[in-house]
Parts: C-alpha cells; sequence; structure tokens
C-alpha cells in the first residue's frame, strides 16, 4: 500500500446514531461487543473453590470451551475447578456448557447464557457459540478475571445474575496483522489471535507475504525463507532499538515454519477462529522475486527491499513457470490451512515491467486481451481457476476487478467501498475493510502519537463503522458477508505498537460487525468501553488510553 492510494480511499459512510439502548442496560454491566439481549435479574452467582464445570458428555467443544474457562479461572483467582461431564441439566454452584436445548435460530455462532445466583449456563448449537457464550461470561466478572496471574486481595469474584440471547451480526468478522514489513514471532501471533477471539471476531488474516519479508516456510522452495525472510536491517527509518525480531546473525526478520504454521491453526481453531493466509500476487512479491528473480520480468536479482511504497517487484504473467511457482506454494499453503477462502492479494500491481516485457506482452496478444489490465485479471483468473481445482475460494483486495473479476472471487474492499459495491453488483461476496474506517494503522489522534504511516482513524470513526452501504438494494446487501480491520506494520517493529494500534479500535470494530446495527450508541459504548478497558489492562494489553 501506498500513502497517496491510501488517503484516496475516504467515503462517507451514513450512520444513524439510535438513542438510548432498548434493553435497559444496567451499569453494572459492560460487554463489549454489545449482546443482541440482555435482562438483568435479581442477585448473583459466586464463584468459589467448589465450583465445577460441566460440559455435555460426548462434546469435544463443551470439553474444549470447559477447559479454557477452568484455566483461565485458575490463573486469575487461583480456585481448580474440576472440569465434569454434565447433562445440560440445572446449574448447581456450576457452569454449565451444553448443547441442550439451544436455540437453533441463533444460528451457529450464538448462544444463550443464563446467569441465576445458583450458577451459570451457556447454551449454544455448537462449539463457537459456547465459545461466545464463555468470553460474554467471564466479562460479567470482575475485570480480573483476565489476570494474567492470581489476582492480589480479597476479590468478590461474583456475576450478576442475567439472562442473555446473543448471535452475530455478520459471519464474517476478521481482524488482519502484517508480519511481512515486520516480523511478529509465534507467541505474539497467538497473543493476536487470543485478543479478537475475546472480542468475538471469527477470522484472522495472516499478511505472509509482501516486498519485506516473506514468512512461511515452502519445502520446495527453501530461499524464499533462506533469503526472503531476511533484510539487513529495520528499514522505514526506523530506530534498530525499536525492533524485536533479529536473527543470530544479525539479519533482520524471521518466518512460521510449517509445524509453526500447524500450531497457530490449531490454537486459532481452539478459539473458534479460522486463520485465512494471504500470499500477495502479482504484485508486492520483491522479497519472493529476490530469492527466485527467474519469475520476474527481468529475471535478475535484486534484494528484499527496506522501505514501504509500491515496487516492481511482480511476477511475470507471461512466463509459465512463474504460475507453476505459484501453484506450488498455493498448494503447500493449502495443505496447511483448513481456511476455505484464499487471500491472493491482488492490490497495487504496477504495469510498468508488463508493458515492457515481450513475455507479457505476448501473451496479452495470444490471449486477445486488451491491456495489462486485463492481463492482471488474466493472471488472477488463472490462479483462480488453481485454487478452486484444490477446493478453495479466492478472496483479493478490490484491484481484482479491474480488468475483470474472476468468476467466483471474493472482494475484500479496501479503497473506500465502492470497490465492494461494484463486487456485490455484480453478484460477488464482499467484505468491507475501507481504509477511511478500518485501517488501524492510521494515527489515533491528530497530535501526539507515536510515529506512524500517516491518517487519522479515531475511535468513534471506527464505532460508526457500517459494513453495509445504503445504496445496496436487499438481494445484493446479502454479499456483504462483514468486515475487518487492518494493521499494516511498516512502522510499528515491536508487538507493544501493535497492540497499541489495534486496541481500543478493535473494541469498535468488534461492535460494528458482531452488535445490531440499531444498538449503535456511542455515548453507551464509551461507557462500557472504559470497564472493557479494565480487563484489556489485567491482561497487560499495551493499549492506548
Ligand atoms: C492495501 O492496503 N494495499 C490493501
Ligand atoms: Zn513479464
Amino acid at each position: 500500500m501506498t500513502m497517496s492510494r491510501r488517503f484516496s480511499a475516504l467515503i462517507v459512510v451514513s450512520c444513524i446514531a439510535w438513542g438510548a439502548s432498548a434493553d435497559g442496560a444496567n451499569a453494572t454491566i459492560s460487554l463489549v461487543p454489545k449482546p443482541m439481549q440482555i435482562e438483568q435479574k435479581p442477585g448473583e452467582f459466586s464463584l468459589d473453590a467448589n465450583t465445577a464445570i460441566l460440559v455435555d458428555k460426548d462434546s469435544p467443544d463443551a470439553a474444549n470451551v470447559g477447559r479454557q474457562l477452568a484455566e483461565r479461572i485458575e490463573r486469575a483467582t487461583g480456585y481448580v475447578l474440576k472440569v465434569s461431564p454434565g447433562d445440560g441439566g440445572d446449574a448447581r454452584n456450576a457452569i454449565v456448557v451444553t448443547s441442550k436445548d439451544a436455540d437453533a435460530k441463533l444460528g451457529a455462532e450464538g448462544y444463550r447464557l443464563d446467569v441465576t445466583p445458583e450458577g451459570a449456563t451457556i447454551r449454544a448449537t455448537g462449539g463457537a457459540g459456547m465459545f461466545y457464550g464463555m468470553q460474554t461470561l467471564l466479562q460479567l466478572f470482575p475485570p480480573a478475571i483476565f489476570g494474567k496471574s492470581k489476582a492480589e486481595g480479597n476479590i468478590a469474584w461474583t456475576a450478576p445474575a442475567v439472562r442473555i440471547a446473543d448471535r452475530p451480526r455478520f459471519v464474517w468478522r476478521d481482524l488482519h496483522l502484517d508480519v511481512s514489513r515486520h516480523f511478529f514471532n509465534k507467541e505474539e501471533v497467538k497473543n493476536y489471535i487470543d485478543l479478537l477471539a475475546q472480542h468475538k471476531f471469527n477470522t484472522f488474516h495472516f499478511h505472509l507475504v509482501d516486498d519485506q519479508g516473506w514468512r512461511i516456510e515452502i519445502k520446495r522452495y527453501p530461499k524464499l525463507t533462506e533469503m526472503g525472510a531476511w533484510r539487513k536491517d529495520i528499514g522505514f527509518g526506523l530506530n534498530p532499538k525499536d525492533g524485536t525480531a533479529y536473527g543470530p546473525d544479525g539479519r533482520y526478520g524471521g518466518f512460521y515454519t510449517q509445524d509453526d504454521i500447524r500450531e497457530l491453526v490449531a490454537y486459532a481453531k481452539a478459539r473458534y477462529v479460522t486463520i485465512m493466509p494471504e500470499i500477495e500476487m502479482p504484485g508486492h512479491a520483491c522479497a519472493a522475486l529476490a530469492a527466485y528473480p527467474s519469475y520476474s520480468c527481468e529475471g535478475r536479482p535484486g534484494d528484499a527491499p527496506r522501505d514501504g511504497g509500491i515496487f516492481n517487484g511482480v511476477y511475470c504473467a507471461g512466463n509459465d513457470g512463474a504460475f507453476e511457482f505459484l501453484e506450488n506454494v498455493l498448494s503447500e499453503v493449502i495443505d496447511l490451512f483448513p481456511s476455505k477462502y484464499i487471500h491472493i492479494g491482488g492490490d497495487e500491481v504496477p504495469k510498468d515491467n508488463w508493458n515492457k516485457c515481450p513475455k507479457c506482452q505476448a501473451r496479452i496478444k495470444k490471449e486477445g486481451l486488451a491491456n495489462a489490465h486485463e492481463l492482471q485479471s488474466y493472471f488472477i483468473k488463472r490462479i483462480e481457476k488453481f485454487v478452486n481445482g484444490r477446493g478453495r475460494t479466492i478472496i483479493g483486495w478490490d484491484e481484482i476487478l479491474e480488468g475483470g473479476l474472476a468468476p467466483n472471487a471474493v472482494v475484500m474492499s479496501w479503497r473506500g467501498m465502492n470497490g465492494g459495491i461494484a463486487a456485490a453488483n455484480a453478484g460477488h461476496d464482499v467484505v468491507m475493510t475501507p481504509a477511511s474506517h478500518c485501517y488501524f494503522d492510521y494515527l489515533q489522534a491528530k497530535t501526539g502519537e507515536p510515529k506512524g504511516i500517516g491518517g487519522f482513524l479515531p475511535l468513534e470513526t471506527v464505532y460508526q463503522f457500517e459494513p453495509v452501504p445504503a445504496s445496496l438494494s436487499a438481494d445484493k446487501a446479502k454479499h456483504i458477508l462483514g468486515g475487518g480491520g487492518n494493521l499494516w506494520s511498516e512502522y510499528f517493529p515491536n508487538y507493544a505498537q501493535v497492540q497499541y494500534m489495534t486496541y481500543p479500535r478493535a473494541c469498535a470494530l468488534a461492535e460494528a460487525v458482531w452488535s445490531d446495527a440499531k444498538s449503535k450508541d456511542w455515548k453507551d459504548f464509551q461507557t462500557r468501553l472504559e470497564s472493557h478497558l479494565q480487563r484489556l489492562k489485567a491482561q497487560d494489553v499495551k493499549y492506548r488510553p
């Protein structure tokens, strides 16, 4: 991405701020994202060392959620709660996790949560709903329940009695992390996944590849990581001391082995998060082409570059070998990631090399294409055919509309929402991530912020994000799967800075993609966020205060 193009992506989304919430939310209950229905009841439930966690027999999901609940409770309270098989019956000093009598109308990710003075019951048809019910339940306890170690002092571990029915507004709720510009290690990525799952996001968009670094081991092409994962220094005009990703030889970078990837995929799955990998093509390919220059138009080696901008590191669209290379890479990627969607990038492809390259020109002629834009479309369609053949669907940035959209592609609209609108009107599914509302690399205030790429995206603007454009008719609006937030890391070379840019804006985005539009209320959100930040603080998240 470049500054100029990203700043041109400003569009105004009309949002209606409704008045006070209709559910009469009580000040002592501060849930983020806000549930669909919440009814406070008299009394409260007290957790103690004898509380049981009862999970459906023969339900790996209930057992998984029960185990995570027990772990979190033990860490913060010191109580070692037993996770035992249950029958979904009444809770008696117990937290019940069950699919018995679950409300199917709440969908695969919905849940009911009943807290009474006797106990708590999470009912959901599926594991995701059980997991989200657990997240809501945890938020009813004092924030110290999120602590990384046993809370000090004498805390009463009580939760107010409530009846909650909840389900997401959108099926697609993602956060993205760019690990190419700066590498974040496996534990940091796990933390990123943990936090997004707590906010009921269900997709982690893993931006694994870009001009400045290739971060995933590909067995068939070892030089991708031997060379492409490292650069000589931190770049971007940053202080080398601010970076954390130095190899033993002093080079800057890093990568995930295939075992690391499997570990991350399993970690995410246990939190009902799908990791969607992004392998950029045809542009943003300098790191790959530094290792395998024969797949570029010029066919000669260059360095993996250090700084931001758009580069001519583009795969040669006239070279069948480049397609074979990408298909082999994607083959390994598809084997590692169970995600239905494979992100193939597609953004910001300079056409200079293609316009000069005899092989690219020959391809244009042979395929009867009008120009380099249609060559890009040819490129994406050819890759789509391969990915579809492996049973997966491609998703690309909105530039993949240029020169004609691949038949089954999903569009991620970042240069405003017009690309998404065009795609939806053409019958394609769309994820809305307009820079105007969803680019967490933009600064959070006009002055006084640490170095960043620029831009201005305050919390309230994120909160007011409405993924469905008013101009879409109802039959087209159904193509808007949801939305997501993007954290491009150019100026954020350590994980504390990533957290600073992501939170609390991700809390506001969580609400935009989970909660009903009619419950939007900025003042109410601000009040709830105050309590919610205590939860982040308990976990030592370096959010922006
Ligand atoms: C992008 O920001 N270039 C998708
Ligand atoms: Zn070429």
